[in-house]
């Protein structure tokens, strides 16, 4: 494979020094951009997108035409995994995600089958594999998977839930039956990831959007335990380079030591965290990424460079960051305010960093 031209994002992630603070945002290929809108048209829906690889990697590709981003992030969802395992997902219009064959109990988890990666993902392996030629090396390509407990969630509760009130019972009342599932998510997760790998995805990201509900014991029994076996399961090098993985805990703040000590290379913040006080708490173990409120977006250009200079400044100097939102950028963000937020980053930033 040909040498990245652009390699600061792998570079922050493993704390080696850098020129400038890398930044990709979360959802950078999405509703907030007229051309995003027109491709999915095109395809008809969200997943026939997903299921189409030279449409997936148009979209992916798409946010980095506009700005000067340091990562693309495969175009896929997290709901992939659970959709291979026979759920049936779809989504209503509005309503998010949605499967017609939720999980009820014992029995139907412990029929449900492992997915092998190249079969049954085979369409997501396929999209790494033509976004990886497509961007020739210009930046990495991320791929990424949800986590065992934020999969198992939409699984049980049928699709988004506010309360949690299915799984939760089933955590309560059946705990063998939820850890059988987790387990079987883990295996799951393992085995596509590493495969994202060997089709050319450069580092890798799990996003763990619901652990920040649970209750602090049990985030480490049903979340943090299973993202610690995945981590333990990939493939951590890959064409000569190491493969850095970022976990992600929306609202996970209060567990950052744990999340550090799993051996992943990085830890994603929400905007809930001051990011000065998460890298005195993590020291040397990892990078950190993030972690602007999403809704800063929709200020006006000063309030925005402003808020990128409080967390460049928070952060302080020195490598081990990735600037990027503390969440999914939304879909009524106007695309000239990304730009003013990623040109911002990368403007300021310099003054953090010892010129080579
Ligand atoms: O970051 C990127 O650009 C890569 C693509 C990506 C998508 N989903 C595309 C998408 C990633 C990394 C995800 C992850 C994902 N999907 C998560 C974890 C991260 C997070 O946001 O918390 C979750 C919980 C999902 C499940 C899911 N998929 C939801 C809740 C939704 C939103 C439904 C809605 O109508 O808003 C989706 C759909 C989805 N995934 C869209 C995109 C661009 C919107 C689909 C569309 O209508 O075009």
């Amino acid at each position: 494979m040909a040498e990245l031209k652009n390699d600061r994002y792998l570079r922050a992630l493993l704390k080696e020094p850098v020129d400038r603070t890398p930044i990709w945002m979360m959802r950078q290929a999405g509703r907030y951009l007229p051309e995003y809108r027109e491709v999915r048209a095109q395809a008809g829906d969200f997943m026939s997108l997903c299921k189409n690889p030279e449409l997936a990697c148009e979209v992916t590709l798409q946010p980095l035409r506009r700005y000067p981003l340091d990562a693309a992030i495969l175009f896929s969802d997290i709901l992939t995994i659970p959709d291979a395992m026979g759920l049936g997902l779809y989504f209503e219009e509005g309503e998010g995600p949605r499967f017609e064959r939720p999980l009820k109990d014992f029995m139907d988890i412990a029929a449900l089958p492992v997915p092998d990666p190249e079969q049954e993902l085979g369409y997501v392996m396929d999209a790494v594999r033509t976004i990886r030629k497509a961007l020739n090396g210009d930046v990495p390509l991320i791929g990424f998977s949800g986590s065992p407990w934020t999969l198992a969630t939409y699984m049980v509760e049928g699709g988004s839930s506010k309360t949690f009130t299915k799984i939760k019972t089933m955590a309560y009342q059946e705990p063998e039956a939820l850890h059988l599932l987790l387990s079987k998510l883990a295996d799951a997760v393992t085995l596509y990831l590493n495969a994202q790998i060997a089709a050319g995805a450069q580092s890798v990201m799990i996003f763990d959007t619901w652990g920040g509900v649970l209750s602090h014991r049990d985030y480490k029994e049903y979340s943090l335990g299973y993202m610690q076996q995945i981590v333990e399961g990939l493939t951590r090098e890959a064409d000569g380079r190491k493969v850095p993985v970022t976990l992600f805990t929306k609202n996970g703040g209060l567990w950052l030591e744990a999340i550090a000590d799993t051996g992943c290379d990085a830890i994603g913040l929400d905007w809930t965290m001051n990011i000065h006080d998460a890298r005195k708490r993590v020291g040397d173990k990892v990078a950190l990424q993030g972690n602007m409120d999403p809704a800063v977006l929709h200020a006006p250009p000063e309030r925005i460079q402003q808020e990128v200079q409080m967390i460049l400044d928070g952060y302080g100097y020195g490598t081990g960051h990735v600037f990027n939102l503390g969440h999914g950028i939304t879909p009524d963000v106007d695309p000239e305010h990304a730009k003013v937020f990623i040109d911002a980053v990368h403007d300021l930033s310099q003054a953090y960093h010892t010129p080579e």
